[in-house]
């Protein structure tokens, strides 16, 4: 065990690791900081109070703490902290009062040592439910969809990108039932891919979960979707599955809702523990800019001018720039620096890129 360490406003004791894997159990990755800021800065940005927080797979308590300390927009009613493993349980008991938050006698904090599914089958529902997994989330949808309630939020990571982005197409098709494709523009695709495979399981259950914040980083993806019920709407999501350059089915609907966007950049400007973090700043102010774009897919400049034998390939903000005083949108794309997002046609790009 190491000594605490900082993330955020917090103090935290986390098993000492090499090499994050599975068979650690237990485990923080420092890494994946961004994705719990994210997801303050998300939950700090919608309109809702006493909502029910449910951190299904929750290791060190790390992400749960962070929401007691750092969501000063929304009010908690309830919080529960669930970890099948008895090691967790411990360092979550000793996380909580590392940092001042009594747990005992707390109705609000609620601590449970269960198996993810069986705990959320046995509750009664949640606003909130975060699924953060070692690998796929698979295991854990069909429950979460169930007791996910009406305009709550499902926040969902996977880290088996290998799948979802097409060195392993087979086991894409066995765990997301759909074709990934191995390609410039495979990190949107696999993003997309599970999606639907989400929206799929929710569909069972007459749910519509539409996506209002997605992205792809390092080894992971991470989806955001709110719940909306009704047959209708469910029929419209299931519309929208379809294919994109032979990969599919995948999500062809929006990855984000423009204006939380907006408001979650403009909340890190303003939040003393997100204003310095220049590369959660920058990640933001890339999202606000491609989700105004409504185009599926992206246009990597390497890949493209390779293809189309365009030797001298000018800078990307002399291509965007070009591209906007032709009457089309463009912009920057989180999923790759090379990458373009805009909705300008294929062949027209590749005119402007020749001139
Ligand atoms: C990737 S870690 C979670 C990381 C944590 N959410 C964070 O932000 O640092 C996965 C955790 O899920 C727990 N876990 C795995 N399968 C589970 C299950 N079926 N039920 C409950 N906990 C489980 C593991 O013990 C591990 O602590």
């Amino acid at each position: 065990m190491s000594n605490p360490i900082n993330e955020g406003s917090i103090k935290l004791i986390a098993p000492k690791t090499e090499k994050i894997s599975k068979e650690m159990g237990v485990f923080y990755n420092p890494v994946m900081s961004l994705n719990r800021d994210i997801s303050i800065l998300l939950l700090n940005s919608i309109n809702k109070n006493n909502l029910q927080i449910a951190d299904i797979l929750a290791a060190t308590g790390v992400r749960s703490i962070r929401f007691l300390k750092e969501l000063s927009k929304i009010k908690i009613k309830k919080i529960y902290i669930n970890d099948y493993d008895k090691k967790a349980i411990k360092l979550i008991k000793e996380n909580l009062t590392l940092n001042g938050i009594q747990y005992k006698n707390n109705k609000k904090i609620n601590i449970h040592n269960e198996d993810a599914n069986l705990f959320l089958l046995n509750s009664t529902g949640f606003d909130y439910i975060d699924i953060d997994p070692f690998g796929t989330p698979n295991n854990f949808l069909d429950a979460s969809c169930r007791r996910i309630s009406r305009d709550g939020i499902l926040a969902v990571t996977a880290t088996d990108t290998s799948a979802l982005c097409g060195t392993f197409p087979k086991a894409c098709l066995r765990k997301y039932w759909a074709m990934p494709r191995k390609d410039a523009i495979m990190h949107e695709t696999g993003l997309r891919i599970l999606i639907r495979k989400i929206q799929l399981a929710a569909a069972q259950y007459d749910k519509a979960l539409i996506p209002i914040f997605s992205y792809s980083k390092q080894h992971y993806m991470r989806i955001f979707l709110k719940n909306e019920k009704g047959k209708n709407k469910v029929d419209a999501i299931l519309k929208q599955h379809g294919f994109f350059n032979n990969a599919g089915p995948i999500w062809l609907g929006s990855l984000w809702d423009k204006n939380l966007v907006n408001k979650m950049h403009k909340n890190a400007l303003k939040n003393k523990i997100f204003d310095q973090n220049k590369e959660l700043i920058k990640f933001l102010k890339t999202i606000k800019e491609e989700s105004k774009i409504n185009a599926v897919g992206f246009y990597d400049l390497h890949d493209i001018s390779e293809k189309n034998k365009i030797k001298h390939l000018q800078k990307k903000e002399v291509i965007l720039d070009k591209i906007k005083k032709v009457g089309y949108k463009a912009s920057e794309t989180h999923f790759k620096g090379e990458g373009i997002r805009s909705d300008i046609p294929y062949p027209k790009l590749i005119k402007l890129l020749q001139k």
